[in-house]
């Protein structure tokens, strides 16, 4: 390179008038105007704009006439001062300009699939494949720098609360953790498989044993899991864990970590202590274990009220044991028949068997359905709901927890849509008191609501066996605006208790071993009582960022099935490669 740059793209200033500078960088734009050439040069740094003027000479005014966007060039020049009414206030270097000298054309490019701005209509799978244009957009600069800063504000906060930073391999065993595990074929044990880690829990809690009782790592996980915005088949945690500490200890160490890297990367100032929610009230008022308290309109029940209602549906629904809840929808008793028409089916689409709607006008309610109800049902109603002239009340009868899920649905979707969401709020939350144990209908049998590895409140202990599913555990989640950033919990320490839980499991003493043998072992040498979480970094960075999606704070993110456009993977192997490991691949049946 015959010209070193001297400046960034964004550092010049009415300072800086007079100076021989150099810059490097892509061209972003070109314009001809009044025989002289712009170019706005651009770099992660910023803008600054280069004035080709015909005393440069022929071959370099020809030349730059002839740019095309992100060409890289390195240029030398004067700064100087925009004339008056030329500044452009929304550039930091808008005061000046370069008066160019000289030029070095570094490399030329090809016509873009898509241009590089601030918003781009372009579809996502050309931003994939093309990443490195994309990256070039200043929205996802914004992003994958402000992922620079969180780590290393976490890094720094973590540190300097003497928390140890420690990597733990990605070639692991195969454990069943919840979602299905990424295999690594061996070629040295053939038959074998490695997995790549779900996340570091084994042995973060193994390095409690080991002594190291304050534990961090920010650490990449994979799971082979349906993808959606906020999952990616590989991600990363903010992984911890510490010795002889209690969920206090976790709350306020994960609270200032918070306000710290908030504050350090934002200048946002977090309000502490955070909220926290039982998660049965969680799931009763919002229809979710992750609510977004951004807004109201919870969920209110209203089954006392219409026990004995004279309209069939909701004294059905009370008579065979389910409940009648409802939502106050703000301003929306001037929905169209249309309206109310699309709302009902997006119930019955979420599971519902029909939403009733009621507008509230003149007191009481001006819709059909109201003709079945007493007055005092419609006050009651109404009062409950704390629904006002003008509103819309939204009810399903239903068994609880289809109620509450449809109902919560309802809600953040209409929030949405009314405009209640308040941007640049940040709401956190600690969802408390979960359940030890669920049952999962899929596998027909008791599962880990959080991981095996959960202790279970000790004023539960006894009934682990007689009565699992009403056993609370000491684990607890992390909720951001209605996305769950983490989960963590007080682990067991206990060889014998974790067998206990294992067996509730349906885990034979033959299987615990066989698995989990390592860690029942450990367990057995003088095992400190410990705790930890996990937070998913994108979902964090996406939130701070305001992008939707995680995919938009992460270099090289897959798609939705779980393909890298860019360099399209994964992809066949040769024979040989298959060979090594032992592997013959089966054909797919048609
Ligand atoms: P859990 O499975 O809840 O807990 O994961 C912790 C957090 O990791 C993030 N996360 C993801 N982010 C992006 N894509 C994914 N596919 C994905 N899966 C999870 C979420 C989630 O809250 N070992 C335990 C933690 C512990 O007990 O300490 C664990 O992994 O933000
Ligand atoms: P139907 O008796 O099915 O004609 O329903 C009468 C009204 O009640 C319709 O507006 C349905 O959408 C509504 N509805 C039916 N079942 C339920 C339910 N379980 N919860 C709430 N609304 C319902």
């Amino acid at each position: 390179m015959r010209i070193k740059r001297t400046f960034t793209c964004g550092e010049l200033r009415s300072k800086d008038v007079g100076k021989k500078v150099s810059l490097s960088g892509w061209v972003h734009s070109k314009r001809l105007h009044g025989g002289l050439i712009f170019v706005d040069l651009r770099d992660r740094y910023g803008i600054t704009q280069l004035v080709f003027k015909p005393e440069v000479g022929e071959e370099v005014f020809e030349r730059a006439k002839r740019f095309h966007h992100e060409d890289v060039i390195s240029v030398s020049g004067t700064v100087r001062l925009r004339p008056k009414g030329y500044k452009n206030p929304k550039l930091a270097t808008g005061d000046v300009e370069v008066h160019i000298s000289d030029l070095e054309v570094l490399n030329e490019s090809v016509p873009l699939p898509f241009m590089i701005e601030e918003e781009t209509t372009a579809f996502e799978d050309l931003r994939l494949k093309y990443r490195y244009l994309d990256l070039r957009r200043p929205p996802l600069q914004r992003a994958i720098i402000l992922m620079h800063h969180i780590r290393q504000a976490v890094r720094s906060y973590l540190s300097s609360n003497g928390f140890l930073e420690i990597e733990t391999p990605a070639l692991m065993k195969s454990t069943p953790e919840g979602a299905r595990d990424f295999l690594v074929p061996s070629r040295k044990h053939k038959g074998k498989f490695y997995a790549l880690p779900q996340s570091p829990q084994t042995y973060k809690q193994v390095l409690m044993i080991a002594g190291f009782d304050r534990y961090f790592q920010i650490a990449h996980c994979f799971r082979d899991e349906d993808l959606r915005a906020d999952r990616q088949p590989e991600f990363s945690q903010i992984d911890i864990e510490a010795s002889f500490v209690d969920e206090e200890d976790i709350y306020s160490l994960i609270e200032g970590m918070f306000e710290y890297v908030f504050k350090e990367t934002l200048g946002v100032e977090l309000k502490r202590p955070f909220p926290r929610m039982a998660y049965k009230d969680a799931l009763s008022r919002f229809g979710t274990d992750k609510p977004d308290t951004r807004f109201g309109m919870e969920i209110v029940d209203i089954t006392a009220v219409v026990r004995n209602s004279g309209f069939g549906v909701f004294r059905g629904a009370v008579e065979s044991g389910g409940v009648v809840r409802g939502i106050n929808l703000p301003g929306c008793g001037s929905f169209s028949r249309r309206q109310t028409d699309n709302l009902i089916d997006e119930a019955r689409s979420l599971g519902a068997k029909g939403l009733v709607l009621l507008r509230s006008a003149s007191g009481g309610f001006s819709s059909s359905v109201a003709k079945f109800l007493t007055e005092e049902e419609i006050r009651g109603i109404r009062d409950t709901l704390s629904s006002s002239d003008g509103d819309l009340v939204a009810i399903v009868a239903d068994k609880e927890d289809v109620a509450c899920r449809v109902l919560g649905e309802l809600r953040l979707r209409m929030a949405k849509r009314l405009g209640l969401v308040p941007q640049n709020s940040f709401n956190f939350l600690w969802i408390v008191d979960c359940p030890m144990f669920e049952y999962s209908e899929e596998e027909g049998k008791i599962v880990a609501s959080h991981h095996p590895f959960t202790s279970p409140k000790p004023e539960h202990m006894e009934f682990l066996e007689s009565d699992p599913l009403h056993v609370l555990s000491r684990s607890y989640d992390l909720v951001l605006n209605g996305a769950e950033l983490g989960s963590g919990s007080i682990r067991i320490h206990r060889p014998e208790v974790q067998r206990r839980v294992f067996r509730v499991l349906g885990l034979s003493d033959e299987e615990m071993d066989e698995k989990f043998g390592f860690l029942l072992r450990a367990f057995q040498f003088g095992a400190p009582p410990h705790g930890g979480i996990a937070l998913g970094l994108e979902r964090i960075a996406a939130i701070m960022a305001g992008r939707s999606s995680i995919r938009d704070v992460i270099a090289f993110p897959k798609t939705t099935s779980a393909y890298a456009l860019m360099e399209d993977a994964p992809s066949t192997v040769n024979d040989e490669q298959l060979n090594e490991l032992g592997i013959r691949l089966v054909e797919e049946e048609e």
